[in-house]
């Protein structure tokens, strides 16, 4: 697929059909994509826990969200993958310091794009999620100190096959918002 058509294609999607598992071999090729990434130094600092026990979903969503209605729709997700980062000394602290650059956060969010658009290629559906009760998690799934809870993201496959042709994003607007407000060819407009 061309690669303009997958990324037009990919939008959060926030209702999953029930009950309907992702293969384990498709999880694999995701995280397998994710982990193709760049990352400054080559330090790779991500590690992934994909959780596709329905059980564990529903305690997971239970434990993460308190907030009332924030994020409830992840129960109903095929899998949550829980997006971890080890810090690296030299390169997340000492460089990203002098930088004023946080590498840490650039890598990982290199590695989960590249996550969600595999899901996407393979007819997955996906919502980034930056809004969890960190703490709650790694006690319950006893992740080290080390680690950092960057982002979860809940995969599935869409309920209403209206909101997958209502979400396509129209390229024709996004190329009018792009020439107006992103894009400037040798120099700063
Ligand atoms: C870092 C990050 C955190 C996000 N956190 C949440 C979240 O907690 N809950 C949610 O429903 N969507 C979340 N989103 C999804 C955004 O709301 C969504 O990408 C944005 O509204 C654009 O819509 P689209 O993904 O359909 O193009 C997050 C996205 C990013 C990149």
């Amino acid at each position: 697929m061309d690669f303009l058509e997958l990324a037009k294609k990919r939008y959060s999607s926030r209702n999953f059909l029930e009950d309907k598992k992702i293969p384990k071999d498709l999880l694999e090729k995701i995280i397998l994509a994710s982990s193709l990434a760049p990352s400054a130094c080559h330090i790779t600092p991500w590690k992934y826990i994909v959780i596709d026990d329905k059980n564990l979903i529903i305690k997971l969503q239970k434990i993460a969200f308190k907030t009332p209605f924030i994020n409830k729709f992840t129960a109903s997700a095929s899998a949550i993958v829980i997006a971890l980062s080890k810090k690296n000394f030299l390169v997340h602290k000492f460089f990203g310091f002098f930088q004023d650059v946080n590498y840490n956060l650039l890598d990982m969010g290199a590695s989960i794009e590249n996550l969600i658009l595999e899901a996407t290629s393979l007819g997955i559906n996906s919502c980034w999620i930056g809004w969890f009760n960190e703490k709650n998690i790694k006690k319950f799934f006893s992740i080290p100190f080390s680690y950092k809870i960057v982002s979860l993201i809940a995969l599935g496959y869409e309920k209403n096959e209206e909101t997958k042709i209502n979400k396509l994003k129209d390229l024709e607007n996004y190329k009018n918002i792009v020439n107006k407000n992103i894009i400037s060819f040798n120099e700063f407009k």
